[in-house]
């Protein structure tokens, strides 16, 4: 599928569209002419775990589109928001070499236009784990629904793909797309490791040699304690997870057992799949990764 923008077309030969008027022009004929259109949200910085996404939507639609925003509204104060890694350069040739129909980079004020004041909130989903009050609070998330809601009624996407690392985000963006019809299909993918475990995240940039190998506690965790709770029970399995990051000296945020869905948690392996999830601070990064169980 070729898409013509005007004046759009970058170095690297990707399509690329910093307003929503020219991704809406470059996606008219394409939705006009009834071809499937796949979305990939991202905040750049892109690695392999993005890229496996760009990948699926790559095999399943005709026409994909990525957006590269770093939206500031989902960083709470204190949080990472001026330092995170961003490299627009870089980004845009590994779109194009994952065959990116077109990028969509908008400036903030594209997004956020002034006097901007309606944010989408999806309760409960939001305030445990990542959202918990006493910790990072909700806000996060609504950052996450609003900018995520927005790209939807841009694009106008028919599947969007989102990486399981994020596992809450999946779970409270299935929410709001149930809640509020959108018309779209999402699809969640597995964690993309380093060869050591390591979930990648952009985060990972900030970790200095020694809380780098530190950090391979993480997965080491979830694996002691995935395999723990299939063999002997769930409590178990949350137990020998935690006993892992003591032994590494990691000060967890959390460390639980939750319905994969509601995010409730659970204290048995019944006949729902179930998330254990772990977040931590390690050397100024702030570090998320979990397992999924199947019954
Ligand atoms: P970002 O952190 O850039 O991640 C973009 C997508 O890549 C998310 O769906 C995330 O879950 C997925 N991803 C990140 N690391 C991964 C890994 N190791 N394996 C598989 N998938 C991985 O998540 C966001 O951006 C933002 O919140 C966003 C949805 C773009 C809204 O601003």
């Amino acid at each position: 599928m070729s898409l013509l923008l005007t004046d759009s077309s970058h170095a690297t030969g990707v399509n690329l569209a910093r307003a929503k008027s020219e991704l809406r022009s470059a996606l008219t004929e394409a939705r006009a002419g009834g071809c499937s259109i796949g979305l990939v949200p991202t905040m750049g910085s892109l690695h392999d775990g993005h890229l496996s996404l760009l990948r699926a939507a790559r095999a399943e639609c005709e026409v994909v589109v990525m957006s590269l925003f770093v939206n500031p509204t989902q960083f709470g104060p204190g949080e990472d928001l001026d330092r995170y890694p961003r490299d627009e350069e870089r980004d845009l040739a590994l779109a194009a070499e994952a065959g990116v129909d077109l990028v969509y980079a908008p400036p903030v004020e594209e997004v956020y236009s002034e006097g901007f004041a309606t944010h989408v909130e999806v309760e409960g989903l939001t305030e445990v784990l990542c959202g918990d009050p006493a910790r990072r609070g909700p806000g996060h998330f609504r950052g996450v629904t609003t900018v995520v809601a927005k790209l939807f009624n841009t694009v106008q996407p028919d599947v969007a793909y989102f990486g399981q690392k994020d596992a809450q985000q999946v779970a409270v963006l299935r929410r709001m797309v149930r809640d509020l019809d959108f018309p779209v299909r999402i699809e969640s993918l597995p964690i993309v490791r380093e060869p050591d475990g390591l979930a990648m995240s952009s985060r990972n940039a900030y970790l200095a040699a020694g809380d780098r190998e530190r950090a391979t506690a993480l997965s080491r965790a979830l694996r002691a304690a995935a395999r723990s709770a299939r063999e002997e029970s769930l409590a178990a399995g949350v137990e020998a997870g935690r006993r892992e990051l003591e032994a590494a000296e990691i000060d967890t945020e959390y460390f639980e057992s939750r319905d994969a869905e509601s995010l409730e948690p659970v204290t048995e392996l019944e006949s729902r799949p179930v998330l254990i999830a772990v977040a931590a601070e390690i050397g100024g990064a702030r570090l998320i990764d979990n397992v999924l169980i199947w019954p």
